[in-house]
């Protein structure tokens, strides 16, 4: 029965013994079978575009580690490609795109209702999923959200400071309220089909809802997350939904109850014990091991990953990293961190 998964119970609000355990980025280049598969498919967008493959790496760390949950391998660059902009990935760099910047560029990209013809490869790599997946795993759908999206396709591709957006909401607040808009409703359509294939949970990633500071913050962060929230609460009632509003900081405050969110996630910047004081106090929190005990392993990640199990273990908790895996980290100090979480309390 689906009540009974671990991650599930956590969302719905309930103190487990131990957190059950998922990774950011599980499915990456720090595993081998992972960049076999890369190198079968040819490049990245290849492999999210290939059902069958993209269905595979997600597996693959479900195989190694018995993770609680898989998440769906694609990208959050996915959607807007699916609006009509290019895509690219250039090696060792990141992603290239088409910019968007005008009103005539932003009235050429596509409608929200047009983004599935492109996007149906990934819900059929979700269905794969729902199929093929452990009764016990539970399966994540995801998406960027509009404001982390748009830092990328105002300035074409990732930027320190995002820029290039926040010059744009200054210069050009209508052209950059409707790239904001039109990615709020295409990522409601996205999202809901990504449920309808069996997606059980979903998590809107926010990378950089950090550099949003006071109204902005309220405007381009919280506002669409709760519009997404509240679309897929209507259309979807009982699946859950996660928010990352990485470097939120203080703003993580009350994230929850403003958008509707069943669960904050939360990066390494804040302590476990000032998520527990501020942000547990209103539900599900999920995170918040640095990603560099990855690479390093040892005596330093078996202590800080016990130091957030138990300052986190008084209130429902999904334990994650605080971003994602990184390539050089060791496979061997994932299941480190995986037995430490499961043999705590
Ligand atoms: O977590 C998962 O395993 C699910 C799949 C997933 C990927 N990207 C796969 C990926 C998810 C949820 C993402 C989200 C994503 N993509 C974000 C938000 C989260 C975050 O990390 O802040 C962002 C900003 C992107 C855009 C993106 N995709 C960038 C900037 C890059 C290049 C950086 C890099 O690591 O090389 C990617 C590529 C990417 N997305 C890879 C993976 C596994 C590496 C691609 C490869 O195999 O070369």
């Amino acid at each position: 029965m689906t009540e009974q998964k671990k991650i599930l119970r956590a969302l719905a609000g309930e103190t487990l013994p131990t957190p059950p355990i998922w990774m950011m980025r599980q499915a990456g280049r720090y595993l081998p079978e992972y960049r076999a598969t890369r190198a079968q498919a040819g490049d990245f967008l290849s492999l999210c575009y290939n059902s069958d493959l993209a269905a595979e790496v997600t597996l693959q760390p479900i195989r190694r580690y018995g993770f609680d949950a898989a998440i769906l391998f694609a990208d959050i660059l996915l959607l807007p490609q699916a609006l009509g902009v290019d895509l690219w990935f250039e090696t060792g760099e990141g992603p290239r795109m088409s910019t968007t910047t005008t009103a005539n560029e932003l009235a050429a990209l596509k409608d929200k209702d047009a983004i599935h013809e492109t996007l149906n490869p990934i819900y059929d790599t979700v269905k794969i999923l729902s199929r093929e997946l452990p009764k016990d795993t539970t399966l994540i759908g995801f998406a960027g959200a509009p404001w982390t999206v748009a830092t990328y396709m105002v300035a074409g591709r990732g930027t320190k400071d995002q820029g290039p957006a926040h010059a744009l909401k200054s210069e050009n607040r209508a052209v950059f309220q409707g790239i904001i808009d039109l990615l709020t409703d295409s990522t409601i359509e996205y999202l809901s089909k990504q449920i309808e294939a069996g997606a059980e949970v979903v998590k809107l990633f926010d990378s950089w809802a950090g550099s949003l500071k006071g109204q902005d913050f309220d405007d381009f962060a919280l506002t669409p997350t709760k519009k997404i929230i509240a679309a897929l609460k209507n259309r979807h009632p009982g699946i859950p939904v996660i928010a990352f509003p990485r470097e939120a900081g203080d703003r993580y405050i009350g994230f929850a109850k403003a958008t509707g969110a069943d669960c904050v996630a939360v990066d390494n910047s804040v302590t476990a014990e000032w998520v527990a004081e501020h942000v547990q106090v209103d539900g599900c929190v999920q995170g918040n091991l640095a990603s560099s005990h990855m690479v390093t392993g040892g005596q330093a990640l078996i202590d800080e990953t016990q130091r957030i199990v138990k300052a986190l273990s008084k209130g429902p908790h999904i334990f994650n990293l605080g971003h994602g895996i990184t390539p050089d980290a060791d496979p061997e100090n994932v299941r480190l961190m995986i037995d430490t979480v499961r043999s705590a309390n």
